[in-house]
């Protein structure tokens, strides 16, 4: 049986992940911030909860020791935060402090947490890492503006990315970045068009399928290459 680790799994495309993996079978374990409100993931049938504010670098390397020894086949980084609300990330006021919170959430803790499990991975025949990311991240399809902590985050953590995909290659391990499209959830709001079922199908579909040779690659949740 298979092990994914899934990190802002209590809601969204996190819960999605855990859901749809412990369907199939794998083992699941689950972190979020505050499992005594986590009921609907809990509920899921298997599913090992763990605690772990990914914007707490002692709490991952705790997080780490507590599965020394252990193998994982698939780590997920999936928990983010759109950072300051309009406009304290638009031309009219930046909010400096937001900025450096949605840059330690969504740009330093993948590659943490990544590093802090190497090992772990490490042990599987074939260990990926799949870090969500944002096609607002793209530096290359920005036409729009704005938003300027979140995409700068996003961005960052594609770099990220892709040093740890070319330094974690020696021990096998696949890292790619992930846009889930524009995704029913608190974060996409209502007006989404795309469901978290179908996001997370199709992100499923594009890291069953990549190997070596695709890590540090930037792919949408339908398997387009998206540019840099
Ligand atoms: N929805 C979209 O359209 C869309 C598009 C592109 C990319 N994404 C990316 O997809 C990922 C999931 O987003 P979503 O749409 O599912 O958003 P969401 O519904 O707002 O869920 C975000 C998840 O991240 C968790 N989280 C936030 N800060 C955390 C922290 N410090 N430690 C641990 N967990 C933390 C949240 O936990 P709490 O409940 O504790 O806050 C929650 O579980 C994010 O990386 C997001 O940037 C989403």
């Amino acid at each position: 049986m298979p092990t994914v680790i899934v990190t802002g799994a209590n809601r969204g495309i996190g819960l999605e992940f855990a859901r749809q993996y412990a369907a199939d079978g794998w083992r699941v374990i689950a972190t979020c911030r505050r499992p005594d409100e986590a009921a609907t993931l809990k509920a899921i049938a298997g599913v090992e909860v763990h605690t772990l504010d990914v914007g707490d670098a002692t709490a991952i390397q705790g997080f780490a020791a507590a599965l020394a020894g252990e193998r994982v086949d698939l780590l997920l980084n999936n928990a983010g935060i759109f950072g300051p609300d309009h406009p304290r990330q638009s031309k009219d006021g930046i909010d400096p402090e937001g900025w450096l919170q949605t840059l330690r959430i969504n740009a330093l803790a993948p590659v943490l947490l990544t590093l802090a499990l190497r090992d772990n991975l490490a042990k599987a025949e074939a260990p990926k890492v799949a870090t969500v990311s944002s096609q607002l991240g793209s530096i290359g399809e920005n036409g729009s503006g704005g938003m300027y902590a979140y995409r700068a985050s996003k961005a960052a953590i594609n770099a990220g990315n892709r040093s740890l995909a070319v330094d974690l290659k020696e021990r096998n391990i696949a890292c790619v970045v992930l846009h889930p499209g524009w995704v029913q959830t608190d974060m996409g709001g209502a007006n989404a068009p795309v469901k978290p079922a179908d996001s997370v199908a199709g992100m499923r579909r594009v890291i069953a399928r990549i190997g070596l040779d695709d890590s540090g690659c930037f792919y949408g949740y339908d398997g387009r290459e998206i540019p840099w």
